[in-house]
Parts: C-alpha cells; structure tokens; sequence
C-alpha cells in the first residue's frame, strides 16, 4: 500500500494536527511520501498553476493522510493551495450528462481534524470538515475524520480530544 502524509498546521512540535497524523503514519504501517506543506508551501494557484507531481503523487498513493487543523473556521491556505492542484478535469472528475462523477474512488483518505473549539457539524462556523467532505466526495471519495476538538478549551479537554481521536484511529487501523 503506497502512503501519502500531508501535513499542513503552522504549529510546529506543538501541532494536535500533525501529532495524529504521525499515529495515523505509525498505526498504517509508515508513510512513502510525506509532503509538509508548511515546509514547503505550494505557491498560490493561478491560470497556469497546473502542478502534475502534485497530483500524481496523489493518484500514486491507495491512502492518503492529512493533518487539517482549523485556522480561522477553516483549512490553512497551504492545505487549500495542495486541494487546488487536485481537481483536475478528465483525473479526479469529469462532468457527464448526469452531473460531476468522480474519478479517484479507489483510495482511502483519513483526515485529522484538530480545531481549539468544538463545532456541531451543521455549524454557521464550521468550514473545514463540511469543505473537505464535499470536496473528496466531488472526486470519489469518502473521507474519514480522526477529530480533536475543543483543545483550546482547557488543558484537560485537550487530553480528552486526543485521547478520543487515538481511540478513532484505532479503530479505523482495526
Ligand atoms: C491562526 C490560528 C487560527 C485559529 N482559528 C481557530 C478557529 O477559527 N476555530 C477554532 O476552533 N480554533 C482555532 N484555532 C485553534 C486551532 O484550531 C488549534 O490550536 C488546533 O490545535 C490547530 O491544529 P494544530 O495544533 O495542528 O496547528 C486557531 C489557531 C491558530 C494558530
């Protein structure tokens, strides 16, 4: 199985986000590729941004995961910058008669979430898990989330969130 890590929090060693990835990498069996975004950021997209190691690096991989802390009720712009070299027309998408169809089903995709606050998913503030849901669906695939949330809370709540989000990871390894 060829593994994809994206990291993408600004937080350094203190990153929740990039912590859970790490567990994800250890408990799937070590990632091939890692690509730290904040490292070495993708430049804004523009008309002629296409970025073809970008997305076959992505479409080389059968799992990818990604760090997604929340930063202003939403992904970093450096995730976004990634996202925007994949939605490719004709590779992860086309358009038919009957609507978008996706192209990139056969992977796997586990998220870590990770945000100071705690977000009902219908939230008017909540635009990272809602993003990324629609935004994998678009192109085939079903994401799933590994959260730590409300870490901003108290130092307990944080332990709490972790603790959490390692038993989700867990199971999804199970
Ligand atoms: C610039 C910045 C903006 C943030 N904005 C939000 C926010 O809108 N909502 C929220 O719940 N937490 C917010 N937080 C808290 C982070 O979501 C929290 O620290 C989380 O752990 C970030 O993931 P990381 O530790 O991997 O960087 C923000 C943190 C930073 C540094």
């Amino acid at each position: 199985m060829n593994i994809l890590k994206i990291d993408s929090s600004i937080s350094g060693e203190h990153s929740v986000s990039r912590r859970l990835t790490s567990e994800i990498e250890r408990q799937f069996g070590g990632a091939d590729v890692t690509r730290d975004l904040v490292a070495d950021p993708l430049p804004h997209l523009t008309a002629r941004g296409q970025d073809p190691e970008i997305l076959e690096e992505f479409l080389a991989a059968d799992m990818i995961i990604i760090g997604a802390p929340m930063y202003n009720f939403t992904i970093p712009t450096q995730l976004k910058a990634w996202l925007d070299r994949l939605a490719v027309a004709g590779r992860t998408f086309e358009y038919t008669a009957e609507g978008p169809r996706g192209l990139a089903g056969d992977k796997r995709v586990v998220i870590a979430l990770a945000s100071g606050g705690v977000y009902e998913d219908d939230s008017p503030f909540e635009h990272s898990k809602s993003y990324l849901t629609a935004f994998f669906n678009f192109i085939g695939i079903q994401p799933e989330f590994v959260s730590a949330s409300g870490v901003a809370v108290s130092p307990e709540a944080a332990a709490d969130a972790i603790d959490s989000a390692n038993e989700t990871i867990e199971r999804l390894a199970a």
